[in-house]
C-alpha cells in the first residue's frame, strides 16, 4: 500500500497556461525560456545545497535543478519525490556548468520555479534507471515498468515508425489495406492451431489463423488486385528467440504478377525502411537456388556476411583409399568440407567440440585437414596417402594457418552438419563481420519434401504454392524433383519473409492435395471454399509475408523478439503479467460444452 499523502496542489495559472514540453527535446536554443515538464523521476541526487533530478518521458531525459534557498517550497516537494513518481516542473532553461556530452539535453538544465506531484509510486521492483540484472521473470511480470526503459521505448518508437512507413509505401503503390478474420478455419502453415470453442455449436471450434493465406488469395479472386495487411498470426509451435506464438506479418498479395515484380517491390521497401535505422541497403539482392544454398551453406537461410563456403569433394574422394569417404560416395552419400581461415591453431579440445557439433546433427563426426604455420599439410587420418591429402588441400584451397573440416554422410545430414558447423565456428572464432548487412533471395525450393516419419510427401511452404510449370510433368514419377515458384528473403541468416506464386487452377490444386495424401473428401471438407472459388475466374496471383517483429528486431539491433513485442510470451507460451493461459470456471466450460482432463503424465493424473 502507498503511504497516505496530502493531495497535490493544483497548478498555478502560469503553469496551466504553458503547454507541455518533452523532456528530451530541450536544447541550447531553449536557454532563457520557461518550460513545463510532466515526467517520471528517473534519478535524484540531493546535494543539500542543490537538488538534482533527472526527469524522463518518451522523448528522453532532462536534468532539473532546484536551489532550496531560492525556491524552498519547490525543494520540499521535489525532495520528497522518489523514483518513478510522476511530477510537473516549471522552470527556466539555463546552460549547464558541466556539459554532459552523453545526453542529447546535456548542454542545458531546467531551474525549477514551481513543482507538484502528479502521481506517487510505491517502491518499484526495479527501475528503468538501473542497468538491471533483475530476473526476466520479474521484468515480464511488471512488463509495463520494463517498457519504461529508454532502450525499449526507442524500440517501440521505431516499430511504430516502421509500421507507418510500410503502410505508406504500399499505399503509394496502390495496395488496399484490408482485414481478414481472426475466428476462422485452420490455414496450414506447418504449425499447430490455436482453437477457440464455439458456444453455439458444441464440439465445433474456430482456429486462429496461422496466416491470412487463404483469405488474401480469395481477395484476389474478388478482384482487389493488390492487398496489404499488418496481420496478427497465431502458431502453436516450439518457441525460440526468433519465434513467438503470436506474431505480426506484413502480408501482401498481388494479381497478375511474376516473382521478380514481388521481389523488386520488397527490395525497394527494404531500402526505405532500413534507412530508418540508418542502414544502406544495396539492391538487387543476390538470388540463390535452394539447391545452391544447401550445397554452399548447408541451410536454406544462409548468412552471407562471411565466406567459409562448403565445397563438394564427392567426386574427388569417390575412389579414396579411405573407406569412410569412398563407401559413403558409393552408397549415394556425399563428402563435403569447408575451410576455417586461421583454424589450424585450434586446440585438440576445440576440435573435439566441433566434432561433437557434427555428431549432434547426425553425422558420424568431422575430420580435419590443416596446414599449421611452417608445417606440411596434414590430415587427421595419418594413413591417407600424401597425394590424396594434397588433392584435398588443393580442392579446398587450404592455406598456411588454415584448417578444413570434412564430413562424409548422406546429402541431407552432411549439409545440416556442415551448415551448423560453419555458423558455430564462425561465431566462436569471430569470423562474422557484424557490421555487414547481407540480404539474399532463396528460390526454386522443392514443392514437396518427403517426410520419412509420416511416410508421405509434405509441402515445403504451404499447399497453395504453385509448382514451376516446366517441372510439373514430373509430379507422378518424381515428386521430389518438382520445384516451386516460392522465394524467401533472408538477412544475415534470418528468414525475414517468404512467399510464392499461388496455384490458381482448380485441377492443379486438387492434384497437389492428392499428392499430399489429402483425399477428395478431406480436401472438400477443409478447403472446399477455396476449390469452389477457383471455379469462378481466379486471376493468376502471388504474394509474400514479412515477419514484422523480426524486421523490427534487426532494425533495432535487438537479438530477441521479446525486445520488440510489447507483451511477449515466455518460452513455454505464458504471459507472466496476466498469467495467461489460465483455467476458466466450470460455468464457462459448461456453456461451451467442454470438460477438461489432466494432461497425460502430469502429476495430478499420476496422483
Ligand atoms: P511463413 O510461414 O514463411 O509464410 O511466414 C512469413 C514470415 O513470418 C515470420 N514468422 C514468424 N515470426 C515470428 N514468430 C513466428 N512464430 C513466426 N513464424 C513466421 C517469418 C516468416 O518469414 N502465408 C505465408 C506467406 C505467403 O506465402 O505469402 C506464410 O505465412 O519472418
Amino acid at each position: 500500500m502507498s503511504e497516505a499523502h496530502p493531495p497535490s496542489p493544483s497548478a498555478s495559472a502560469e503553469a496551466a497556461a504553458l503547454s507541455r514540453r518533452g523532456a528530451g527535446t530541450l536544447r541550447s536554443a531553449d536557454e532563457g525560456s520557461v518550460v513545463k515538464l510532466q515526467a517520471w523521476v528517473h534519478r535524484r541526487r540531493n546535494l543539500g545545497k542543490l537538488l538534482f533530478l533527472d526527469l524522463r518521458d518518451r522523448s528522453g531525459i532532462a536534468q532539473v535543478v532546484v536551489e532550496p534557498d531560492d525556491a524552498p517550497e519547490v525543494a520540499e516537494t521535489l525532495a520528497a519525490s522518489r523514483a518513478e513518481w510522476v511530477v510537473e516542473v516549471i522552470g527556466r532553461v539555463a546552460p549547464r556548468d558541466a556539459v554532459n556530452e552523453e545526453m542529447a539535453t546535456g548542454a542545458v538544465e531546467v531551474v525549477a520555479t514551481e513543482a507538484r506531484v502528479l502521481s506517487r509510486a510505491d517502491l518499484p521492483p526495479f527501475t528503468p534507471a538501473e542497468k538491471t540484472d533483475t530476473s526476466e521473470v520479474l521484468r515480464l511480470k511488471h512488463r509495463y515498468l520494463e517498457l519504461r526503459r529508454p532502450e525499449l521505448q526507442s524500440n517501440f518508437i521505431l516499430r511504430s515508425r516502421v509500421t507507418q512507413e510500410i503502410l505508406a509505401f504500399f499505399h503509394e503503390h496502390d495496395f488496399l489495406n484490408l482485414e481478414t478474420p481472426i475466428l476462422t478455419r485452420s490455414t496450414p502453415e506447418g504449425a499447430r492451431d490455436y482453437l477457440v470453442p464455439s458456444r453455439i455449436h458444441h464440439g465445433s471450434f474456430y482456429a486462429l489463423p496461422q496466416s491470412p493465406q487463404l483469405f488474401k488469395q480469395l481477395f484476389m479472386v474478388s478482384g482487389f488486385e493488390r492487398y496489404v495487411q499488418i496481420a496478427r498470426c497465431f502458431r502453436d509451435e516450439d518457441l525460440r528467440a526468433d519465434r513467438q506464438p503470436e506474431f505480426t506479418q506484413v502480408d501482401v498479395e498481388m494479381s497478375f504478377v511474376e516473382p521478380e515484380e514481388i521481389q523488386q517491390l520488397i527490395e525497394t521497401l527494404f531500402v526505405r525502411i532500413f534507412a530508418l535505422a540508418g542502414i544502406e541497403v544495396e539492391t538487387p539482392f543476390p538470388r540463390l537456388s535452394y539447391q545452391e544454398a544447401m550445397l554452399r551453406y548447408g541451410i536454406d537461410r544462409p548468412d552471407l556476411r562471411f565466406g567459409c563456403e562448403i565445397q563438394e569433394l564427392s567426386e574427388l574422394t569417390a575412389e579414396s583409399s579411405f573407406r569412410a569417404f569412398s563407401s559413403t560416395v558409393a552408397d549415394g552419400g556425399v563428402v563435403r568440407g569447408f575451410v576455417i581461415p586461421g583454424g589450424a591453431s585450434a586446440s585438440r579440445k576445440v576440435l573435439d567440440s566441433w566434432v561433437e557439433v557434427a555428431r549432434s546433427r547426425g553425422a558420424a563426426g568431422a575430420l580435419w585437414l590443416r596446414r599449421k604455420e611452417g608445417e606440411e599439410l596434414a590430415f587427421q587420418v595419418k594413413s591417407l596417402p600424401v597425394e590424396e591429402v594434397e588433392a584435398l588441400g588443393a580442392a579446398l584451397a587450404v592455406e598456411e594457418g588454415d584448417l578444413a573440416l570434412i564430413v562424409a554422410a548422406s546429402e541431407t545430414i552432411a549439409a545440416d552438419a556442415l551448415g551448423t558447423l560453419r555458423l558455430h565456428v564462425a561465431k566462436e572464432r569471430d569470423l562474422i563481420p557484424e557490421a555487414r548487412h547481407a540480404f539474399c533471395w532463396v528460390e526454386d525450393f522443392p514443392l514437396f519434401l518427403y517426410d520419412e516419419e509420416e511416410g508421405r510427401w509434405d509441402s515445403v511452404h504451404h499447399p497453395f504454392t504453385s509448382p514451376r510449370p516446366e517441372d510439373w510433368a514430373q509430379r507422378e514419377e518424381n515428386p521430389g524433383a518438382v520445384r516451386s515458384l516460392a522465394y524467401d528473403v533472408v538477412y544475415n541468416g534470418l528468414e525475414l519473409g517468404g512467399g510464392s506464386i499461388r496455384i490458381h487452377q482448380r485441377e492443379v490444386q486438387q492434384e497437389v492435395f492428392a499428392l499430399l495424401g489429402i483425399d477428395e473428401a478431406e480436401a472438400e471438407s477443409r478447403f472446399g471454399f477455396l476449390l469452389e472459388a477457383l471455379r469462378y475466374g481466379a486471376p493468376p496471383h502471388g504474394g509474400i509475408a514479412l515477419g514484422l517483429d523480426r524486421l523490427v528486431m534487426v532494425l533495432a539491433g535487438a537479438t530477441s523478439l521479446r525486445d520488440v513485442i510489447a507483451f511477449p510470451k515466455t518460452a513455454n507460451g505464458t504471459c507472466l503479467m496476466t498469467e495467461a493461459p489460465s483455467p476458466v470456471d466450470e460455468v464457462q466450460l459448461e456453456e461451451l460444452g467442454l470438460a477438461t482432463r489432466p494432461k497425460a503424465g502430469s502429476e495430478s493424473e499420476e496422483g
